[in-house]
């Protein structure tokens, strides 16, 4: 099978078939598993584990590091102790509390999720089950059915592609990380350890964030480097090879306009893809189509692929054109709306210079 599966997936397959019987397979399983019962970080959704904390933290998690999310989860907990909770928070409250994390249609998502599972009658435990709820995809369903139903899924993210891209000094070149979750996809379902899936999982991925690390991978102290072809190989930083999308840079201008203590707010409204409900500064051609203000600051920050160089421009003694998503918000209640995480820290400074410098 995992002969198979190999030759299927990744071209080198013959040698790496011949060097992976089942009795290795086990031996690797073992030594990683022990490895991560002794070495594993303390985590407040590992301590007393619960299927509400496995969803919420696996929702925090995708595309966001342990260290980010840790305040966030402890903060949900308090605010939204159990699904019943959750499902009953207000629309902007759930928002408010997932501010700064990003990448916000997750808590939308996990909202309507706490919705959709207090309504049910049994609790749902397989992974086509799970892939009903909304934002729940092949990463998030094989996590949750995993940790807290011991289903045999494996999950394969970017740190469980660079493990076993690594063990198998597997080289091809992907052209994106979706291409590589593809192929490393049943490889990942061959070692995975069917007595202990969930822990089996956090396991590769706990050691894709602590030792198998991208640039600087920690070989001396790895649990499996004798099982490690890219370790003998003596370059497994270069693994795996996974081409870069092209950054594209975009400017945009945004207007900085305080009138009698109220700062002018844009709320992206509900349809919008990304920031739904998030305030942000307006963009300046929509409130001021003749353009104008001085150049007060210029921001840089990514989203995905793109550099974003946004150019804030402060406006006075003008009035802007409103549509029905501007509104004036008070500064002493800014922090009462939620607002994108780089927006809300420039206004924060923007309004601390303001109180130093007298800007209004
Ligand atoms: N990354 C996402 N989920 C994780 C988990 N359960 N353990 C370690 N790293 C993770």
């Amino acid at each position: 099978m995992l002969e198979k599966t190999l030759k299927k997936t990744i071209h080198n397959a013959n040698e790496l078939a011949n060097a992976w019987p089942p009795e290795m397979v086990s031996r690797f399983q073992a030594g990683l598993l022990a490895w991560y019962y002794a070495e594993r970080r303390v985590l407040p959704w590992r301590e007393v584990p619960s299927l509400y904390k496995t969803v919420v933290s696996e929702f925090m998690l995708q595309q966001t590091r342990v260290h980010t999310v840790l305040p966030y989860f402890e903060k949900w907990m308090e605010l939204y102790p159990d699904f019943k909770a959750l499902a009953a928070a207000e629309d902007l409250s759930v928002l408010k509390a997932w501010e700064g994390l990003g990448y916000y249609s997750r808590a939308r998502n996990l909202h309507k999720l706490a919705r959709k599972f207090v309504a049910l009658k049994e609790i749902p435990r397989t992974r086509t089950e799970w892939l009903e709820f909304p934002g729940v995809g092949p990463y998030i369903s094989a996590a949750i059915t995993s940790i807290s139903f011991g289903q045999p899924a494996a999950v394969i993210d970017g740190n469980v592609v660079r493990v076993l891209a690594r063990i198998l000094e597997h080289d091809r070149i992907f052209n994106g990380p979706a291409e590589a979750a593809k192929a490393f996809g049943p490889v990942a379902e061959i070692f995975l350890n069917m007595h202990h899936p969930g822990d089996h999982n956090q396991a590769v991925m706990e050691l894709g964030a602590t030792v198998c690390l991208p640039r600087k991978p920690r070989c001396p102290i790895c649990p499996v480097r004798r099982f490690c072809k890219g370790n003998r190989g003596g370059s497994p930083e270069s693994l795996p090879q996974i081409e870069r999308r092209k950054t594209r840079r975009v400017v945009v201008e945004r207007a900085f306009v305080l009138q009698g203590g109220s700062v002018l707010l844009y709320r992206n409204p509900a349809d919008s893809p990304r920031l739904a409900g998030l305030h942000e500064l307006p963009f300046l051609p929509d409130v001021f189509p003749d353009g104008g203000g001085h150049l007060f600051a210029v921001k840089r920050r990514s989203i995905s692929d793109q550099v974003v160089e946004e150019k804030i421009y402060r406006v006075e003694g003008r009035s802007p054109r409103l549509s029905r998503d501007h509104h004036w918000v008070h500064l002493e209640d800014v922090g009462d709306v939620p607002m994108s995480g780089p927006h809300r820290a420039w206004l924060q400074e923007f309004i601390q210079e303001k109180q130093i410098g007298g800007l209004t």
